[in-house]
């Protein structure tokens, strides 16, 4: 909760001193991690309705639609009951309340459609997507250019698709100008986007795409709205999770602007099950999410990831993160007891206790927490019972999901997607208008042909004419010629109309659907 101008997120558990995370030094990120069980969705619900009530929008990954119950309030009868008495926490203006929250889903089921374009999500990210090898990702580098030269839009897979085609199908001139694009690496590529579509890509790769900007915002209270993302469907394929909230954060990055040291964060984004987003990541990733992890906070976003271990997290990103939440963690193995004495090490000690021991018996809800203080310095280690969120815990059911959805002023703006003219419209066309032109060619082919066949022809009747005139003259009687010069005339007069009627009949009809086609499709 909001108190005394700090977001107060628990008591220390001896002497019930107030535990707060600064706000100007939210933007210095955080962890909040512990073995299963521990309390670490619970925490993430008390720091974000915090940041909401001070008016710092949120953004939330909900993995197990445990986080959905923020736009319901509290209820007595749970586990916060307990805490709300001994904590003392009436006393300090804790009451059971709803936060204004919207509700997305990248598949459009559970919350509002939430998408992005192709050229949006680029070829590091769609290339990690599509679970693309270096050389693959090089060609799929390759095809972004070649889309950006040519003018040609990607919003969508189709888009996608139809470019890879394209660039399949010039792919001599375009190995020449680009580098080699070898076709057997085209063809994954295009098999790696259908399996995309067929696993639902196509419906969070489009328009209308989310604006950021939309986040940034609070309701008529000044309270900060939270961005919930059902990630139950979409966390089932871990590196489309990942991704998806990668480039989520590098489009904060790269929207907002530069603000420095705030009094408050402009936005916190929660990262659950971050462990995710390292595994099997390139070095070429890593670096880029240390940069952007150490950059956006001088746009005033903070990022706490969530996970069960620090040891999850490369040490380049776990030394960015000033405000620690560490529940408790189970030593049983070899590994994970090096895990645990690494965790304990990273903190200012506390004399009152040994950090080591006390991190394997921490009770559910309890944790060590450091944070920066005011002036930006590692506050001693302090044990810690967190608060009782205020909202529901747990989730809601699919009608009041529904209801919230529909209720969103962002409703009509996201819900139905768009399907824009863009490089899939354009090379249709294309295809159309090349296959046209050579249809086109190949009568105009055949009529040249057919009318060198007449010339010839007549050419030869000529010939033959003369020569029975010749013969005619010379030994024939005068009637008989009329009847053969009848004869003849007919035939060549019939031989004459069938082409006339064929040829200019085929060409009326392909020229006529060859523009027709055109202009109705333009
Ligand atoms: N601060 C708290 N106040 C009240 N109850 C709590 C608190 N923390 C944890 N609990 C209780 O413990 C349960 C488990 O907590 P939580 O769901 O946060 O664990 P978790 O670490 O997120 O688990 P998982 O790793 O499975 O997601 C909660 O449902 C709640 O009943
Ligand atoms: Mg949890």
């Amino acid at each position: 909760m909001f108190y005394s101008d700090k977001l107060l997120i628990g008591k220390s558990s001896s002497e019930g001193k107030p535990v707060y995370i600064y706000p100007s030094m939210a933007n210095r990120h955080g962890l909040i991690a512990g073995a299963t069980g521990t309390g670490k969705t619970i925490t993430l619900k008390v720091m974000a309705e915090s940041f909401s009530d001070m008016g710092v929008p949120v953004f939330l990954a909900d993995i197990k639609g445990d986080l959905a119950g923020m736009g319901l309030a509290g209820m007595s009868g749970t586990t916060a009951d307990g805490r709300i008495d001994k904590m003392g926490l009436k006393d300090l203006g804790f009451e059971f309340r709803s936060y204004p929250a919207n509700y997305w889903d990248v598949y459009g089921e559970a919350g509002m459609p939430l998408r992005t374009t192709v050229t949006e999500m680029g070829p590091l990210l769609l290339s990690r997507i599509l679970g693309l090898n270096p050389t693959q990702s090089d060609i799929m580098n390759i095809v972004f250019k070649i889309a950006d030269d040519e003018g040609m839009l990607l919003i969508d897979t189709k888009d996608l698709r139809s470019m890879l085609q394209y660039v399949g199908e010039k792919r001599q001139e375009y190995s020449l100008a680009y580098g080699n694009i070898a076709p057997n690496s085209l063809a994954a590529i295009i098999r790696a986007v259908v399996a995309l579509e067929a696993d639902g890509g196509n419906r969070f790769i489009g328009e209308p795409a989310i604006n950021i900007n939309d986040w940034i915002r609070c309701d008529d209270e000044g309270r900060g709205m939270m961005q919930i993302l059902d990630c139950r469907k979409l966390v089932l394929n871990p590196k489309m999770y990942s991704t998806f909230l990668l480039w989520l954060m590098s489009e904060l990055f790269e929207t907002l602007p530069e603000v420095g040291d705030a009094e408050k964060p402009k936005l916190v984004f929660f990262f659950d099950e971050a462990h995710m987003l390292f595994e099997s990541a390139s070095d070429a990733l890593l670096v880029k999410i240390e940069q952007v992890v150490k950059l956006i906070r001088s746009k005033g976003v903070g990022i706490y990831f969530i996970t069960q271990s620090p040891a999850d997290i490369p040490g380049g990103i776990l030394s960015q993160l000033g405000n620690k939440v560490q529940h408790a963690l189970r030593a049983y193995t070899p590994a994970e007891q090096k895990a645990v004495k690494a965790a304990a090490m990273s903190y200012r000690e506390n004399k009152a206790f040994n950090t080591y021991e006390v991190l394997q018996e921490l009770g559910t809800g309890e944790a060590l927490v450091s944070v920066l203080d005011e002036d930006g310095v590692p506050t001693v280690v302090e044990r810690t019972k967190i608060l009782p969120p205020q909202s529901r815990m747990g989730t809601i059911d699919d009608e009041t999901r529904r209801g919230f959805v529909s209720a969103s002023e962002l409703y009509e703006k996201y819900d139905e997607a768009i399907d824009r003219d863009s490089a899939y419209e354009f090379l249709e066309r294309y295809r159309i208008e090349q296959q046209e032109a050579a249809e086109l060619k190949a009568q105009q082919d055949a009529e040249e042909k057919q009318k060198a066949a007449e010339a010839k022809l007549a050419e030869k009747e000529k010939k033959a004419a003369e020569k029975r005139k010749n013969a005619a003259t010379k030994s024939v009687v005068s009637s008989a010629s009329g009847s053969i010069g009848r004869e003849i005339g007919k035939s060549v007069g019939g031989l004459f109309g069938s082409f006339g009627k064929k040829v200019g009949g085929n060409i009326g009809a392909s020229l006529g659907r060859g523009l027709a086609g055109t202009l109705f499709k333009k």
